[in-house]
């Protein structure tokens, strides 16, 4: 009762004088910054036991955040029929948008996620936005991220096209990017993510291939690993969108390979390159304003979001792995030099793949096919 009647002043409290910024009890006995926030905990407290359980950086991490970024570029500064941005559509007209080719391995997302949205009332689209806010923070190197709340969801599906594909050249990306309105400085900084990343589609003979060495740490191994001379494929080769790795079990995506070599972006790209507090910052920044693409009238539930787990001292530092070293380096970036790093000892190994969490599975076939209707209940 106490706690109720706690939650109803500081709602009263924040609608007259948000300045005052009082902290309120929700009746599940959390504190927060604003009564609306108190919504959250319930979720959160359901996805980290029995969505996230066990995950460490791993599968429905690389999931969940995918699926933020799918969402959200469902907008367009100049054509209105792009959709409305981080507003659910992905998963609401998942009929249409799951079967776009460029959303091809999102039905894991959805056969993840929708369990979970069934049972809570907050949007669909504020759901997949904290779920990729609340994955973010089981990643080693992370920044904390921030978190708003109150997104409307769609009431109609963002065409074919918007999503960015691997097999496009710099210019249509960042175009697209930049008619969602995220430069080509954002664009780099939100691709960090793919330091948590792999591929269960591109290469139809092999999942969980991993983008980097260390997939479940957000670190900056990818941009040093992208920009390594290409040499071998991690499973068949001739895949559309995909381009040789420089490291074996790695996969490199063909738009990954390029923005690292492209003048508009090598820069940018090897800016992160032994930088690890640039590289959580800008990403911090890029990824704060994707999850909000078209959202107005948001509430801050930022310190709802659990604490980040820092990254090790030692692992902050880039380095080449076995038997790679600077030679291998295809130097894009015409006005700094690729910083020397040392190469871990050791013999050269082929990466193990990411293991696929079993709530990502199920009945929906990768198309999209065979799942959506009986999704939302
Ligand atoms: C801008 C151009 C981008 C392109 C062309 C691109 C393309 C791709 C492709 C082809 C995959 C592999 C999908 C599969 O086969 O399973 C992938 C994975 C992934 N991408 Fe991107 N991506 C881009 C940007 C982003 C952004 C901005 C984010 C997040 C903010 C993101 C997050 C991820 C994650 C986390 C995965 C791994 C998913 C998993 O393991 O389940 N990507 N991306």
């Amino acid at each position: 009762m106490l706690s109720t009647t706690l939650v109803l002043l500081a709602s009263l409290a924040s609608t007259y004088g948000a300045a005052l910024n009082r902290r309120v009890t929700c009746a599940t006995g959390q504190t927060t910054a604003n009564a609306a926030c108190c919504a959250l905990f319930p979720v959160l407290e359901d996805i980290q036991t029995n969505m996230f359980a066990g995950d460490t950086c791993s599968d429905a991490a690389h999931t969940t955040l995918r699926v933020a970024f799918h969402d959200a570029i469902g907008f367009s500064l100049t054509n209105p029929s792009f959709g409305t941005g981080a507003d659910g559509s992905i998963f609401i007209f998942g009929q249409t948008e799951l079967g776009f080719d460029s959303n091809l391995g999102i039905a894991d997302a959805f056969n993840l996620e929708v369990p979970f949205i069934n049972k809570h009332n907050i949007s669909v689209a504020d759901f997949i936005q904290f779920a990729a806010a609340v994955g973010l923070t089981k990643c080693p190197g992370i920044l904390q991220p921030p978190f708003m709340f109150g997104r409307k969801d769609a009431t109609f599906g963002a065409p074919d096209g918007t999503v960015p594909e691997p097999f496009q050249n710099v210019d249509v990306i960042l175009a697209r990017m930049a008619d969602a309105g995220l430069s080509a400085a954002e664009t780099v900084a939100l691709l960090a993510s793919h330091s948590i990343a792999g591929a269960d589609d591109v290469d139809p003979t092999k999942s969980g291939l991993p983008f980097d060495s260390t997939p479940s740490l957000f670190d900056t191994q990818f941009f040093v690993e992208t920009q390594l001379r290409g040499t071998s494929f991690p499973g068949s080769s001739g895949n559309q969108g995909e381009v040789m790795s420089g490291i074996a079990g790695e996969l490199r995506l063909q738009s990954d390979h390029l923005l690292a070599r492209d003048t508009a972006t090598n820069c940018l790209w090897q800016a992160n390159v032994n930088n690890q507090a640039h590289m959580a910052q800008s990403f911090q920044a890029a990824f704060a304003k994707m999850q909000n693409l078209g959202q107005t009238g948001l509430i801050d539930c930022s310190d709802v979001i659990p604490t980040v787990i820092p990254l090790p001292a030692a692992q902050a530092q880039s380095f080449f792995p076995p038997g790679v070293t600077h030679a291998d380096v295809e130097q894009a970036c015409a006005t700094a030099a690729f910083p020397n790093l040392p190469t871990t000892p050791g013999a050269a190994a082929t990466l193990p793949q990411i293991v696929q969490n079993p709530l990502t599975q199920g009945d929906c076939d990768d198309d999209g096919t065979g799942c959506i209707i009986a999704g939302f209940t």
